[in-house]
């Protein structure tokens, strides 16, 4: 551990440890990073957006956080690409990868009515999108002394508790997101699985009702909150399990 000093601010502690966080510009992702940033980790902003990214960069580094914008859309495989080949060039590894980036999409719906295309949408970003960039990233985190891979998930993508009728939200069924949702699950428990000889450990997350964009802030949790389980997976202890779908205060049925 050491500590430097950028731009005549002092800045954390630094741990040493690099991580990427998809879809960082806002919302949980952007706290995902602020946490890691004051947690004495260098984070890479990955957004699609630069001019939202710098910005989002540049309010964490004004925060004293070792940031850095980094162009990432995961439904352009060539953005991935770069992305990776940027932090191969720099580090040579990745510590942690955070897929973050999600979307929900107001013509998707329940089996009967959703429009395929929504659905085709959502799985593009909440699933190809995870597949492409960890597939990207993972010679990287197998670089790393300890690597963490950290899934965001959702309670919506448990098929336990899609089934449960008296579930809080049984009435909410958009079959592309909880779909997306499930189908990461089921990626992340494979992949936690190919990886069990490794000191990766691959994590999926609820993050909870959070107020974001994504709801039109309807959520009844704070970004701080949302962001916390995350945050917690991605700094986990060399003996912290693997392959769990947890949320703050427990596991969550897969
Ligand atoms: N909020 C909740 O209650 C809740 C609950 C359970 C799970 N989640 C999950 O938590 C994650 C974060 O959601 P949030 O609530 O923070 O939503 P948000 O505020 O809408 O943020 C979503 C982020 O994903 C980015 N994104 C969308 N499409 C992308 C693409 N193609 N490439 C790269 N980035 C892309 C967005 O970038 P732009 O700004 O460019 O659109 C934004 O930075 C998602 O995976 C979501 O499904 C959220």
């Amino acid at each position: 551990m050491g500590s430097y000093q950028q731009a005549g601010i002092m800045t954390q502690t630094h741990t040493g440890k690099i991580a990427l966080v998809t879809g960082a510009n806002k919302g949980i992702g952007f706290e995902v990073a602020r946490q890691l940033g004051a947690a004495g980790v260098t984070v890479y902003v990955g957004a699609r957006d630069p001019q939202l990214g710098e910005a989002a960069a540049e309010k964490l580094k004004a925060a004293g956080s070792d940031a850095h914008f980094i162009e990432l859309d995961v439904t352009k495989l060539n953005t991935i690409q770069a992305a990776a080949e940027t932090l191969r060039q720099k580090h040579g590894h990745l510590d942690i990868l955070v897929n973050n980036a999600g979307i929900l999409d107001k013509a998707d719906g329940p089996p009967s009515t959703a429009d395929p295309a929504a659905v085709r949408r959502v799985l593009d970003v909440n699933f190809f999108g995870v597949l492409d960039t960890t597939q990207a990233l993972l010679p990287l985190v197998r670089k790393a002394a300890s690597g963490r891979i950290v899934m965001l998930s959702s309670g919506l993508g448990s098929l336990t508790l899609n089934s449960d009728p008296t579930w809080s939200f049984a009435a909410y069924k958009p079959l592309g997101y909880n779909g997306s949702k499930a189908i990461l699950n089921m990626m992340a428990v494979q992949l936690s699985w190919e990886l069990r000889d490794t000191p990766i450990k691959v994590n999926t997350v609820n993050p909870g009702y959070t107020a974001t964009d994504i709801n039109d802030n309807s959520g009844t949790q704070t970004v701080e909150e949302g962001a916390a389980e995350t945050v917690r997976q991605a700094l986990a202890p060399d003996d912290a399990p693997t392959g769990r779908f947890v949320e703050t205060g427990g596991e969550v049925p897969w």
